[in-house]
């Protein structure tokens, strides 16, 4: 991969720590390959047939698009999704059928919901256990189309995850492992028990010698995008100039900026990778630039309990480092403040109810464009602002990808002022 030069930008006047990427040329063939539109198509199709799919809301926020001086702000809203308040069992369930049609040797066409719920598809099948490591959403996700499907799945989650998070994947009927350590523990401790008793692993993340269905997920997420654009052809915009995708292992932020790079190439929106500053492996393999992941180590301590992620996907990378503009790495307050904002609109704008990991991105481009008390502050984050190359024309897109999947410490957050915004950086207009 040829690598871009970078920018690096970090100051103790400023919460973020930014890298911007100078490419004189990018290439997409990665991206063209690995998100086609007839696979989009192919996963929408899919998608379709789950009883109670709908298409997720793109809302727009007009005052709060006019208070920052951009033309639009657009949420696409995967709180909506489903039962399960959250984007992840789009990739899922898409890697569940390819797997199961791979194992049949069956065409698309041969393919359905109906089929993989049929006796005769359980019988060609025999048993099947799937497994999974995951932060949360992930494993809700599986679990519930596992679930549906008829299987066993256990999943493996690490001993920060909370409660919450744990009764909503055992609801679905998995089986839930706690393993000591973080996340990539947790995805190691899965691994070597799935190796052990001969369960099919399904996992979001890749790693050397597991691509296949990690792509297949982050090909699921298109559906997500698919929608997106008949939404914006819909409101006569042929695409947003800016997308902020929020990343842990960086699956989701490659399936969004690989979707819209292999759609519009050189046309393609800015694209801007947000992470928490505790659990930043994409933005320090960005730092880095010499063509390796390299992780993050530790207890990734967040509340953006999605991204605290240490290890990230080799696949993702692939995309991110040959289409990701900038990368961005902030505190948790950010987050906190973007679900504040997204929960309590200016005027008519619609309420979104949004989680940790899902308001990261707004929340992140909400303290680049507002106005800071501290002049050394805004000075500083006046940069980034320029180099994002924003202005009254701007469409920007967010997704949020969760609801208020932990409810506790979404009223912790909202209503009880949890993870406060220090004072230096308070709005000043
Ligand atoms: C709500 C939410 N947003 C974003 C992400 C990030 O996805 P990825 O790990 O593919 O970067 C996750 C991952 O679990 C998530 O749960």
């Amino acid at each position: 991969m040829k690598l871009p030069e970078n920018e690096v930008f970090s100051s103790k006047d400023s919460d973020y720590k930014w890298i911007v990427r100078k490419f004189d040329k990018k290439d997409y063939s990665v991206s063209e390959k690995m998100f086609s539109m007839d696979v989009a198509r192919t996963a929408r199709k899919f998608h379709r047939q789950i009883p109670g799919y709908k298409t997720s809301p793109l809302v727009s926020l007009p005052h709060l698009s006019s208070m920052l001086g951009v033309d639009s702000i657009w949420i696409k809203n995967e709180a909506m999704r489903l039962e399960l308040n959250s984007f992840k069992v789009m990739g899922g369930s898409f890697a569940v059928y390819r797997l199961i049609q791979k194992k049949l040797g069956l065409s698309d066409d041969e393919m359905s919901y109906e089929y993989l719920m049929s006796k005769e598809c359980k019988k060609a099948l025999g048993e099947m256990v799937f497994a999974s490591a995951t932060d949360g959403n992930h494993g809700k996700g599986l679990a519930w189309i596992t679930n549906k499907l008829g299987y066993k799945c256990n999943i493996y989650v690490h001993s920060g995850t909370s409660k919450p998070r744990i009764k909503a994947i055992e609801n679905y009927g998995a089986k839930v492992k706690v393993v000591k350590g973080n996340y990539d523990d947790a995805v190691r401790a899965c691994q070597e028990d799935a190796d052990k008793n001969g369960w099919q692993v399904v996992s979001d993340t890749s790693w050397p010698g597991y691509t296949e269905i990690p792509t297949w997920i982050m090909q699921g997420y298109n559906t997500m995008l698919l929608e997106a654009q008949e939404q914006f052809s819909s409101q006569g915009i042929v695409r947003p100039t800016h997308v902020f995708v929020q990343a842990g292992v960086g699956a989701m932020a490659a399936s969004v900026i690989g979707f819209y790079s292999a759609l519009f190439k050189e046309d393609s929106p800015k694209f801007v990778v947000v992470e928490p500053e505790n659990a930043a492996c994409l933005y320090e393999t960005a730092l880095a630039n010499d063509g390796e992941c390299h992780s993050v180590k530790g207890d990734l301590d967040t509340i953006m309990a999605g991204l605290a992620c240490g290890d990230p996907s080799p696949i993702a990378w692939e995309i991110l480092g040959r289409q990701a503009d900038i990368f961005i790495r902030v505190p948790d307050y950010i987050a906190a403040r973007g679900m504040r904002i997204l929960a309590t609109p200016i005027a008519d704008d619609p309420f979104v109810i949004s989680g940790e990991s899902g308001a990261a991105g707004l929340g992140a481009f909400y303290g680049i464009m507002s106005e800071v008390a501290d002049k050394k502050a805004q000075t500083y984050i006046g940069k980034l602002k320029e180099q994002l190359e924003i202005n009254g024309d701007s469409k920007v897109l967010f997704i949020n990808t969760e609801g208020n999947t932990d409810p506790i410490s979404f009223r912790q957050i909202i209503w009880d002022g949890m993870n406060p915004v220090p004072e230096k950086f308070w709005t000043e207009r």
